[in-house]
């Protein structure tokens, strides 16, 4: 069954008939909604397309690497971005540590705001939307660089974000065999366990060399603040695509420079990915390739098919716009969300003080 997801072309922000901003605020249980209905994999090809319309506009796009606070635990981060028409950001975390106090090592949340007047259309959870979007863009990149032939994928590092890049890569590749590490048994066990529930194929190893020994693609999602090296030169195959996706922040990589040396190595904003991605190990003249540049057709994905490709994934603003747009056709489609009145207005825009209606005698309004 082929889904469609209308684009809605107002970029308008919803206002009450009064002229109240009302944002359209969508819960975590309303994006689960959406994944119930149409499955996580088409719900990530549906991104796909709207992550692909938004990257083969690139120019049109205010684009800055992200403002990131760091400390030993972990980094807050904000993801900014806007067209002519609309605003947004994400506010995102990784903190690997969080499991030990039972918290998500990602949690996220943003905003759609309507660029002509500065007004809030959406607040949305994006904690699941991220896993959405990470996977559709992985599968995306993966759609230019991977051989068309590619049949396993192993996923080294088996948490949060490893269902969504399994199911993206079994809609939108047609990969249904998968070859599991992570350094935590039980965390492979639940994703052997989901993955079979679905009909894939599934193989657990004890070592990253093993589980990608064969594979077509790579997806390295790990946890660790350190200069880790999950993948080293010796394991890589002729032909092989890695979708480093855990790579992403100063002083955290998965990829051994000696892999990134002997392939194409891909990213999706150059300056934030010299900051974030696995190529911060790399000299500043490091050539990588722009991805929107791949989609418009202004470069070459993979050549042959003994190339090894590389796409360093560190995830990009566009991306979580276009996720937002995402989830809100898919949510006003189905009804879902709730109005929220997030800004305080008066009947006169100058008035703010009436908003809080009450008489203020002198003492009161005296700080003296
Ligand atoms: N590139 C992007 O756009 C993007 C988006 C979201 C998350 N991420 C990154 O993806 C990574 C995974 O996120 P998550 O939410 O799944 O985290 P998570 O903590 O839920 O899962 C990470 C898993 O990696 C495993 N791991 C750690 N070190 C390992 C090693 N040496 N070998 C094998 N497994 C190892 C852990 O045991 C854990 O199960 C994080 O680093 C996060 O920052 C990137």
């Amino acid at each position: 069954m082929q889904v469609s997801f209308k684009t809605q072309k107002s970029s308008q922000a919803i206002r009450s008939a009064s002229g109240q901003v009302q944002t359209l605020y969508l819960a975590p249980n309303d994006v689960a909604q959406i994944v119930r209905r149409h499955g996580v994999g088409k719900v990530t090809a549906g991104m796909a397309a709207y992550i692909r319309e938004d990257f083969l506009r690139w120019a049109q796009f205010d684009k800055s690497a992200r403002t990131a606070a760091h400390s030993d635990a972990g980094v807050i981060e904000l993801m900014p971005t806007a067209d002519d028409q609309l605003y947004s950001f994400k506010y995102v975390n990784g903190h690997p540590g969080n499991g030990a106090v039972g918290l998500p090592t990602v949690m996220a949340f943003g905003v759609l705001a309507d660029v002509a007047t500065g007004a809030p259309m959406v607040l949305s959870e994006l904690t699941l939307t991220t896993a959405l979007r990470t996977a559709a863009m992985s599968a995306l990149a993966a759609k230019h660089l991977a051989r068309a032939d590619s049949k396993t994928m192993a996923i080294i590092g088996n948490g949060a974000q490893s269902e969504f890049q399994a199911f993206a890569f079994a809609q939108m590749l047609g990969i249904k065999t998968f070859h599991l590490f992570d350094v935590d048994l039980s965390a492979t066990a639940r994703l052997q366990c989901h993955l079979e529930r679905a009909g894939l194929n599934v193989k657990t190893f004890t070592s990253t060399a093993d589980a990608v020994r064969g594979c077509d693609v790579v997806t390295t999602v790990t946890a660790d603040k350190k200069y880790a090296t999950i993948i080293t030169a010796d394991m890589i195959e002729p032909g092989m695509h890695i979708n480093g996706v855990g790579g992403d922040c100063p002083g955290k990589t998965e990829l051994a420079a000696g892999v990134l040396r002997q392939a194409s190595v891909f990213v999706e904003f150059e300056p934030q990915t010299r900051i974030e991605g696995d190529i911060q190990q790399m000299p500043a003249d490091f050539p990588v390739t722009e991805l929107w540049r791949v989609f418009a057709g202004e470069a070459a994905g993979r050549t042959s098919d003994a190339e090894v490709t590389v796409f360093d994934s560190v995830g990009f603003a566009v991306e979580d716009f276009a996720a937002l747009r995402f989830m809100k056709d898919a949510a006003l489609e189905m009804n879902l969300g709730q109005t929220l009145e997030l800004i305080a207005q008066s009947a006169d825009p100058k008035d703010l003080f009436g908003f809080v209606g009450q008489a203020q005698t002198a003492e009161q309004g005296t700080f003296a």
